[in-house]
C-alpha cells in the first residue's frame, strides 16, 4: 500500500470522464489498496480514483457507524464501475472535497440512493445508502463523470465564512448545517 498524492482544483484531471474497469487485477486492487490508505491519511469521507490522476471508474466511502460500545466505527466500503440505479428524498447541506482544501459548498443531493457496482473481483452487489454515506456516495460518483463541488454548489466557502453564516442564521432563528467531505 502507498499513499497517493491527491490533485487539487485547478488540476484538469478533475473535470475529464473516467473510463470503466474492464480487468480486476493486481492493478485495481493496489489502486483500492492505496485509496482507503489515502483517505484514512487525509480524514476523508471518501476519494475517487481521478483524484489520484487515475481516470478509471473507482472510487472507496467510509460508512461510519456507532457499535454497541458507543464508539464511532468505520468500514470502506469499494465500489467499481458503480451506478446509482434508484434514489429519493432531497438534502441540501454543506459539502467538502479532499481536493478542495479548506472549501465547502451547500449541495442538494438524494436523501438515499440504491447503488450498483462491483467488488474488487468483479462480483455485482447493491447497497442502499442514506444519511452521510448516501452524500459521500453521490459525491465520489460526481467525480467519475468530472464534475465536482465547484460546479454543484453556487459558491465555495472557508470555514470562517461558513462559521459567520451559520451564526447569522442562528440570530435569525434560522439554522444551517455543515458537514466536511
Ligand atoms: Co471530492
Amino acid at each position: 500500500m502507498a499513499l497517493r498524492n491527491i490533485l487539487h482544483d485547478g488540476d484538469t484531471t478533475l473535470t475529464k470522464q473516467s473510463r470503466p474497469v474492464t480487468e480486476f487485477n493486481q492493478r485495481l486492487h493496489q489502486l483500492l489498496d492505496d485509496l482507503a490508505e489515502t483517505v484514512e491519511d487525509a480524514n476523508g469521507l471518501g476519494l475517487a480514483a481521478p483524484q489520484v490522476g487515475v481516470l478509471r471508474r473507482v472510487a472507496v466511502v467510509l460508512d461510519e457507524f456507532e457499535t454497541e460500545d458507543g464508539e464511532i466505527e468505520y468500514e470502506i466500503i469499494e465500489m467499481v464501475n458503480p451506478k446509482i440505479v434508484e434514489c429519493g428524498g432531497e438534502v441540501t447541506r454543506f459539502e467538502g472535497c479532499l481536493s478542495f482544501p479548506g472549501l465547502h459548498g451547500e449541495i442538494k443531493r438524494s436523501e438515499w440512493v440504491l447503488l450498483q457496482a462491483q467488488d474488487r473481483l468483479g462480483n455485482e452487489f447493491t447497497l442502499e445508502a442514506n444519511g452521510m454515506l448516501a452524500r459521500a456516495v453521490q459525491h465520489e460518483l460526481d467525480h467519475l463523470d468530472g464534475v465536482t463541488i465547484r460546479n454543484n454548489a453556487p459558491a465555495l466557502y472557508t470555514e470562517a465564512q461558513i462559521d459567520d453564516m451559520v451564526d447569522k442564521a442562528r440570530s435569525e432563528g434560522k439554522d444551517i448545517e455543515g458537514e466536511n467531505r
